[in-house]
């Protein structure tokens, strides 16, 4: 009789440990969800990087929105960013998760078109969302997982509309703009993450003569982002992390789902890591948005980046 009177005791804290247990869970996931996926940041970082008397310049990096026509806050936010009167706007690319998510993209970027702009894409520009085992970014990259078969999203219409406002198409090429009142010597690839970069066809030394040489890359991938550093690219802007998109508080990003290590997963750095004080600087975006089948961001805000140059070499 008093074993079973232990047995019960024992069996009602489990399973209250057990109910508790889901709460938490329940409220954490309604929390990820809900609550910090709409809880969008303008992050603000200042850049010494631009030659002694030059005036200033303010660059909005916006990356991995990936909409869905459904996301109207997310939408809303995107469409406040032209308050912060960027001279030249930076898309990383993975801007759009739907068939038919072109319009309102472009619609909710809208005075930001006027700006000078560039992009690139990402993987998820090309190709429809699948639905996957989340966990799997654990033990390996999404690379893993493409196949040219899934079905393709409206890229090419993408691209026309941010063209037809006089953005540049960065996709595996140089350029040349004018944005404040610098000269900007501009270059970018295609996404690395299904082998699209080719930067064979961009390579060569950057203008010295340019008041910035800006590299553009959706995936910061190290040995893509060695080549735009030692091409004299000064500053390199990337997406495609997500930050990590579930991070550990106080400790960041878990995985990357890339070849840059975990500290980079997002904000401002230099690239390479360790050396040299002439290093190019290196904005890894934590991006917008979140695969559809992946609806969740934990200890990682959704963002977009306001960057200042300022004069910092002589
Ligand atoms: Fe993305």
């Amino acid at each position: 009789m008093a074993l079973a009177k232990a047995w019960h005791h024992v069996w009602m804290r489990a399973r209250t440990l057990l109910r508790a247990t889901a709460a938490v869970g329940a409220a954490g996931l309604g929390y990820a969800a809900i609550v910090e996926r709409n809880w969008f940041a303008l992050r603000r970082y200042e850049i010494p990087i631009l030659p002694a008397g030059a005036p200033s310049l303010r660059i909005l990096h916006v990356s991995d929105v990936h909409l869905t026509p459904g996301r109207h806050r997310l939408l809303s936010w995107l469409r406040s960013l032209d308050a912060t009167e960027p001279d030249l706007v930076v898309n990383t690319g993975d801007s759009i998760a739907h068939p038919d998510a072109v319009g309102p993209l472009l619609d909710a970027l809208g005075p930001l078109l006027d700006r000078p702009g560039v992009f690139v894409y990402g993987s998820n520009d090309l190709y429809a969302p699948e639905l996957k085992n989340p966990l799997r970014y654990l033990w390996r990259t999404s690379a893993a997982d493409h196949h040219d078969d899934r079905p393709q999203l409206p890229w090419a219409e993408l691209g026309d509309g941010m063209e037809a406002a006089g953005w540049l198409n960065l996709n595996n090429r140089r350029g040349r703009l004018k944005a404040g009142d610098l000269d900007i010597e501009v270059a970018g690839v295609h996404d690395s993450h299904i082998n699209r970069d080719r930067y064979d066809e961009i390579a060569g030394a950057a203008d010295p003569a340019a008041d910035l040489r800006l590299g553009v890359l959706h995936s910061p991938e190290p040995a893509v982002l060695d080549r735009f550093a030692a091409d004299g690219f000064n500053l390199l802007l990337a997406g495609h992390t997500h930050g990590g998109q579930v991070c550990i508080p106080g400790r960041g990003a878990i995985v990357t789902n890339c070849g840059i290590d975990r500290a980079r997963a997002s904000g401002l750095h230099r690239h390479p890591a360790q050396g040299d004080a002439d290093r190019s600087w290196l904005h890894v975006s934590a991006g917008l948005g979140t695969s559809p089948y992946a609806p969740v961001r934990f200890g990682c805000r959704p963002e977009a980046s306001l960057l200042t140059l300022v004069p910092g070499i002589s």
